[in-house]
This record gives structure tokens, C-alpha cells and sequence, in this order.
């Protein structure tokens, strides 16, 4: 696993130490509602599971998990990864909520792009965000992402199929955007 490297953020392989700093960013429920896997309640012991599924799954290349570190306190203050679903890379993200609204999910998510075009020589990848996430949808559209359709999409923490747009970005589009 490479580490990654922005200006303000570190990118990189989530270890066991994480798992307080992730177990408290997703009990918050307005980040976990906007997720599809996290459940909520959110506790340790999830957070210690997640970080042993995040090895499986990168030894079988079916998944490239990063936690998100500041460089200048450390703090670990979120999670981004690159997913293969059936051929397709698909990435998702989440931030503390105390650190909302700094650019770091842009931030992070371009260098997770970065690591999926070049690395892992990704011709495209998808991302969706449920239709009442705006922030995200925001995000991804910064990035250059392209809407595609519309899903629904089950919630865990909500427990109930959402709204969902797909969108997605190809490797010379986010070249070009890179370049401009
Ligand atoms: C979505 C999320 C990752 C954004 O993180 P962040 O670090 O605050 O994002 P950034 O600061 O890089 O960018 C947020 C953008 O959304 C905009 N935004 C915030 N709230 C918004 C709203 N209600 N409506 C429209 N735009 C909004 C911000 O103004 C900013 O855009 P700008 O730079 O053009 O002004 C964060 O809110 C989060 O973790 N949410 C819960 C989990 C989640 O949604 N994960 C993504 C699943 S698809």
C-alpha cells in the first residue's frame, strides 16, 4: 500500500490505533446516515472489525482503504477507499463532522483518484451520494464527476433504500482537470 500525500493530508493504510479516532467519527449519525455500509449505532468493536475486514479485503485486491491523517496535529479525521465492484472501481469517503467544510474531502478524494488512475490504472470510477447529501454531491462534482443515473441504494444506519445518484469520472477527464 503506498502512502499518499497532499498539501495538509496524509494518506494512508488504516491501522488498529485508528480504531478510536473511526469509531468516533462514525457514531456520529449524520455521517454514518449518509453512508451505505456503517451501521449505528457505531462502537470500538465495529471500528476493530472494519480494520480486519480492510486487511482481507486488500489482500484479495477487492478493496484499498485510507485513513486520512493531518500532517500538522496527526489526528486521524476520516476514511477514503477504492472499491472493486463487479469490474468497477468505486470510491468512498467520509470526515469527522468537526472538520467539515476545511476542502479535506476534496482534498483526500483527489489523491484517492490519483492513486486509482496512475496505480491502479482505473479507466474510470464510479461514485454514488444519496439525493439528500449535498455536500458530497458537491464534492464529487468539484472533482469533475459526471452524473449517470439514478438508484436506490440501501442505508444500513437508516435502514431503508435511498435515493442514489451514480456518478462517474473517466482517467482523461480527470487529467484534464488536473491540467486546468
Ligand atoms: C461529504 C463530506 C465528505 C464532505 O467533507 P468536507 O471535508 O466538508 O468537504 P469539502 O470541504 O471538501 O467540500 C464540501 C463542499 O460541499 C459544500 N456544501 C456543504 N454543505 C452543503 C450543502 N448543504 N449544500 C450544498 N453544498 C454544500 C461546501 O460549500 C463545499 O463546496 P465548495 O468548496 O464549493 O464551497 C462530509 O460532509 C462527510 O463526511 N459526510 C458524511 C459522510 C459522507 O457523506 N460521505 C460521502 C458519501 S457519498
Amino acid at each position: 500500500m503506498p502512502q499518499l500525500e497532499s498539501f495538509r493530508l496524509l494518506l494512508r493504510e488504516p491501522r488498529l490505533g485508528d480504531a478510536a479516532a473511526l469509531a468516533e467519527g462514525l457514531a456520529d449519525y449524520d455521517v454514518a446516515k449518509f453512508l451505505a455500509t456503517a451501521p449505528h449505532p457505531y462502537n470500538l468493536d465495529d471500528a476493530k472489525a472494519f480494520l480486519a475486514k480492510v486487511v482481507e479485503l486488500r489482500a484479495k485486491g477487492e478493496a484499498y482503504e485510507f485513513a486520512i491523517q493531518r500532517k500538522d496535529d496527526q489526528r486521524v479525521i476520516g476514511l477514503c477507499g477504492l472499491h472493486l465492484k463487479t469490474g468497477r472501481y468505486e470510491i468512498g469517503y467520509w470526515i469527522a463532522k468537526p472538520f467539515w467544510g476545511q476542502g479535506f474531502a476534496t482534498e483526500a478524494v483527489r489523491k484517492l483518484l490519483a492513486f486509482a488512475f496512475h496505480d491502479m490504472k482505473a479507466t474510470e470510477v464510479w461514485a454514488g451520494w444519496y439525493h439528500d447529501n449535498l455536500a458530497s454531491g458537491q464534492v464529487l462534482r468539484k472533482l469533475g464527476f459526471e452524473a449517470i443515473g439514478v438508484e436506490k441504494r440501501h442505508s444500513v444506519a437508516r435502514g431503508e433504500e435511498i435515493l442514489c445518484n451514480r456518478t462517474m469520472l473517466t482517467r482523461e477527464h480527470f487529467g484534464r482537470k488536473k491540467a486546468a
